[in-house]
């Protein structure tokens, strides 16, 4: 009995990851370019179409050229044809400016029967397709996430957010 676990513990590793994110504690503390992302994102959640959750969530895309493209979440009355804000926002912006790198994605939300007051983070979905761009655009694709009021929590990358992600290079090696 000895024998076998002390073989089994020469087999197996435990190995961990650290994530890293910058926690800012208001606005305030952003440089310019992204608190203005932040608004386009804020301005944006107040189109979203909600109706079903009461969770209205805007992204707004910052790319190379400093254009900024904006989405919201988009729901429907088949539960799962909504589309996160997001992906709305991302692919938006891909198919408005195709091959454009993009810098930052800035995601808030404000929801109808509470006060959001902790940054809300992407689906794993969403972080898939932010993982896509990122990838094809090899340029880090920067996260910027807040709730409705309190603290900023920045992300450099995709990967900060999706260790271990599937890409394109698993497909074709
Ligand atoms: N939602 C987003 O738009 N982004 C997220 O990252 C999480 C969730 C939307 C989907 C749905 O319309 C509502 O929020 C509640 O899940």
């Amino acid at each position: 009995m000895y024998a076998l676990f002390h073989d089994y513990q020469n087999i197996m590793k435990q190995l961990s990851i650290n994530i890293h994110y910058t926690e800012y504690a208001s606005t305030d503390e952003l440089n310019e370019a992204d608190r203005l992302l932040l608004l386009k994102a804020e301005e944006a959640v107040q189109s979203a179409y909600a109706p079903y959750s009461g969770f209205m969530v805007g992204a707004a895309v910052l790319l190379d050229n400093n254009s900024i493209v904006t989405g919201n979440n988009q729901e429907n009355a088949a539960y799962p044809s909504g589309l996160c804000a997001e992906r709305v926002a991302l692919y938006a912006a891909s198919a408005h400016y195709p091959d454009m790198p993009f810098k930052a994605i800035a995601i808030t939300a404000k929801a109808k029967t509470f006060t959001i007051a902790s940054p809300v983070s992407p689906c794993g979905a969403c972080r898939q397709v932010m993982a896509e761009y990122e990838n094809r655009a090899k340029t880090p694709l920067k996260i910027i996430l807040r709730g409705e009021t309190g603290s900023v929590i920045v992300f450099e990358n995709v990967s900060q957010l999706l260790p271990f992600v599937f890409t394109s290079e698993q497909l074709n090696p």
